[in-house]
């Protein structure tokens, strides 16, 4: 279960250069594919591969392309989704900063495919650094013939630019990226329509994320059916997880899916275990929007089978028991972790994202926020857990974007799994002075 696809040559000194990227093989995919491929067979490649969008959500990256509506005579865009603000999330950040020319040679390759003259990457304000590692790859591959007209001599012209956005973490949402792509404050939009058909400047746009558009590097290279056959079940090929918290060996790792949890959380090649050899008490497993699961509903599901690091594993008991890969944001928590104050910071961060459009999610993430605080601040009460609880439950399914369940969904799962420990902050708030002081210092 260590295969590596996108990260095999990450420990090679220089490999964010050209030459060195094109001595270890980079670009032939792209040379083979344009002189003895064509858009449709690349499509059919992505299809066949099963690649799932490695953004959060896990949509069919090839069935997604092929959506993407193909009017006479009206331009197609490619938006590389690098807005990474998913707390626990940095897998792309290391991906662009290590091998830049991986996700440029795919850019091209996807354009090629969808017909698209022009891509964007867009890229958080805080990646400033990045953006440049991604500035000098691109002007690199312009000198060399791989971005510009003709590109090695096939026809296909292709114009790549790097945008570096604000900072704001609703950007990463597709649409309010468009937006902010356009010039505009990055506020989601209402779908349908979707992208697909009016996106970028209201012209067809696919919107893929960093790690799966870097995935079609491997896939062209392989072929579809192979990439198929690495993983498990609909969890194909393999996937960046970044690993944070309360681990002996935090960091970005690339792993088959299909790996046992347990596996990668104590394994040498991975986590190595939990810091001090302390005990396992959660995990939110792919970014601080996905339910936190109690170390008994991470390592196995309901039905006792271990758990594995794929989307159907994962997911499986539904969020009564079970939770998302999402974005592989996966956040290791020890004995010693307090989940109400985890919970506030998570809270108070989807309170300051919100863009403020709708009711549930701009008042409820407020909502929450304050209560939580009342708790942390020793003056909670028993119904204040039932309110919280009723707050989430009516956000969800009732917002133009996820946001609004990407904040309530780990209220609802705290409470869920955790709710002794709200009740013992409520019962007990002389036990938690020092949380008192440190929750007013920040407020
Ligand atoms: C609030 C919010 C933030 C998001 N942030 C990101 C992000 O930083 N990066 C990303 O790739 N997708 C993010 N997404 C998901 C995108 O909307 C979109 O689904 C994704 O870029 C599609 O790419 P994929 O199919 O390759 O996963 C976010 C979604 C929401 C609702
Ligand atoms: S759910 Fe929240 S972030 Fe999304 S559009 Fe509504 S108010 Fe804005």
């Amino acid at each position: 279960m260590s295969k590596k696809l996108l990260l095999k040559n990450d420990h090679i000194p220089n490999i964010n250069q050209l030459a060195v990227y094109r001595q270890h093989g980079g670009y032939a995919v792209l040379e083979n594919t344009l002189k003895n491929s064509n858009p449709e067979n690349v499509l059919e490649e992505v299809k066949k591969s099963g690649l799932r969008g490695r953004g959060g959500a896990g949509f069919p990256t090839g069935l997604k392309w092929s959506f993407l509506a193909r009017p006479e005579g009206v331009s197609r865009y490619l938006v590389c989704n690098a807005d990474e603000s998913e707390p626990g999330t940095f897998k792309d950040r290391y991906l662009m900063e290590r091998i830049p020319h991986l996700l440029i040679e795919g850019m091209i390759l996807s354009s090629f495919a969808l017909g698209a003259k022009t891509s964007y990457i867009y890229i958080r304000g805080e990646y400033f650094y990045v953006a440049r590692i991604l500035e000098v790859a691109i002007a690199e591959a312009y000198a060399a013939g791989l971005l510009g007209k003709n590109i090695m001599g096939s026809g296909f012209d292709h114009d790549c630019y790097v945008q570096v956005g604000a900072g704001a973490y609703i950007c990463g949402e597709e649409t309010a990226l468009l937006e902010s792509l356009e010039g505009k404050r990055g506020n989601p939009r209402i779908k349908p329509p979707f992208p697909a058909v009016a996106g970028l400047y209201g012209c067809p746009t696919v919107v893929n994320n960093v790690e799966t558009i870097a995935a079609v590097v491997p896939i062209l290279e392989l072929g579809g059916d192979e990439y198929a056959k690495i993983g498990i079940g609909k969890s194909t090929g393999t996937k960046l997880i970044s690993a944070s918290g309360h681990i002996n060996k935090p960091g970005v790792y690339e792993i088959e899916l299909g790996l046992p949890v347990e596996e990668f959380i104590y394994s040498e090649q991975y986590c190595g275990g939990i810091r001090g050899g302390r005990k396992l008490k959660a995990v939110v497993a792919g970014g601080s929007s996905v339910p936190i699961l109690p170390t008994e509903l991470i390592l196995k599901t309901a039905n006792g089978e271990p758990r594995l690091m794929s989307y159907e594993s994962l997911g499986d008991g539904g969020f009564a028991s079970g939770t998302m890969l999402g974005s592989g944001g996966f956040i290791v928590m020890d004995e010693d972790t307090s989940i109400v104050k985890n919970l506030y910071t998570f809270a108070r961060f989807y309170h300051h994202e919100s863009c403020g459009q709708c009711s549930p999610c701009r008042e409820g993430t407020g909502w929450m926020e304050k209560i939580i605080h009342k708790i942390l601040d020793g003056h909670g009460t028993m119904q204040d857990i039932d309110l919280l609880w009723d707050i989430q439950s009516k956000i969800e399914g009732k917002t133009i974007c996820p946001l609004g369940e990407a904040a309530a969904w780990p209220v609802a799962a705290a409470i869920r799994h955790f709710r002794s420990e709200f009740e013992s902050y409520v019962q007990n708030p002389e036990n938690i002075k020092d949380i008192k002081h440190y929750y007013r210092l920040q407020n």
